[in-house]
């Protein structure tokens, strides 16, 4: 390629090499996805970290010390009712998956996708299609909730009506008293058990696509290092993030990931498919 042709001829290009490389040079379930907020943004939900529309630059009203201390596990302890005011905007079931999301169910449907790493906890991938088995929600989710100090369980509709209400929820042993927390991971805590167990498959991996993220948080941020130099890594975000782009095979398309997917399904010649499926949510 010569240094006078247009980008877009380059992008195309390469797109139409990772369509025929997807077609023809990946084995079955060789593809892992990792996405962040950045994929759900057109779907309604706030990314955290895009100037003035991400979340951190919208919390002022909550008084807080720094904005990612809505999410901090010991500012929780002192102050939960941040959280609490916020958990209500966050809770998921109000917002349909967008075509990204449709996108990773196409990758499973068409049996190439290994495993879904994300880092969102609006449950999108999972309306959208995508099998439990084939997803690690590395920062939690909202499916379940429990006491921070006993660890013991509460009951989703008394969280829900928590969350409704705006109400801070107690642990149910008397004893305890501890405060209740959606199993979404706060900075300070462990990530799921799910994340360790699995943070080695991106070795086996055939091709990587990095979705809506500024990989700026870890240890999920590591993932795309443990990649095999020979493995092309594919990023669809905004912006370049990361060490993307530092390694012979990575392909970074910087756009709104729906543009990006959507070139990419059209390549492959699943464009039709691909807007079918994402009808259909
Ligand atoms: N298309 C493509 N890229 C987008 C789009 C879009 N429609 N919208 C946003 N982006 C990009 C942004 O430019 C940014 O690079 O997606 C990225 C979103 O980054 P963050 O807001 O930092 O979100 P994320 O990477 O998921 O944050 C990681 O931080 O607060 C913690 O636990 C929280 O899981 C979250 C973690």
């Amino acid at each position: 390629v010569d240094e006078n042709t247009p980008p877009e001829t380059l992008e195309s290009r390469t797109v139409e090499a990772v369509a025929k490389y997807i077609k023809d040079g990946v084995r079955p379930q060789r593809i892992v996805v990792m996405t962040g907020a950045g994929i759900s943004t057109s779907a309604g939900i706030p990314d955290f970290r895009s100037p003035d529309t991400g979340l951190y630059a919208n919390l002022a009203r909550l008084n807080l010390p720094y904005a990612e201390a809505v999410f901090d596990i010991s500012y929780f302890r002192n102050n939960p009712l941040p959280f609490y005011t916020l958990a209500q905007e966050l809770y998921p079931g109000h917002y349909r998956p967008t075509i990204t999301h449709s996108f990773i169910h196409l990758l499973h449907k068409k049996g190439l996708l290994l495993k879904l790493f994300t880092q969102n906890i609006d449950c999108l991938e999972r309306e959208a299609g995508v099998p439990d088995e084939k997803i690690v929600e590395a920062h939690g989710s909202f499916a379940r909730q429990s006491c921070i100090e006993c660890k013991g369980a509460y009951p989703r509709e008394l969280m829900e009506r928590a969350i409704k209400e705006k109400t801070v929820p107690h642990c149910l042993d008397e004893s305890c008293n501890g405060l209740v927390k959606p199993e979404i991971v706060f900075f300070g805590e462990q990530l799921p058990e799910a994340f360790f167990k699995n943070k080695s498959l991106p070795t086996e991996a055939d091709l990587v696509i990095i979705m809506g993220t500024s990989l700026s948080v870890q240890p999920f941020a590591s993932l795309p290092h443990f990649c095999r130099d020979a493995t092309p890594r594919v990023l669809i975000n905004s912006e370049q993030v990361g060490d993307l782009g530092s390694r012979a095979d990575d392909v970074l398309m910087l756009q709104d990931c729906d543009s990006g997917v959507r070139k990419l399904a059209e390549a492959c010649g699943w464009l039709e498919e691909l807007e079918g499926l994402w009808a259909e949510t």
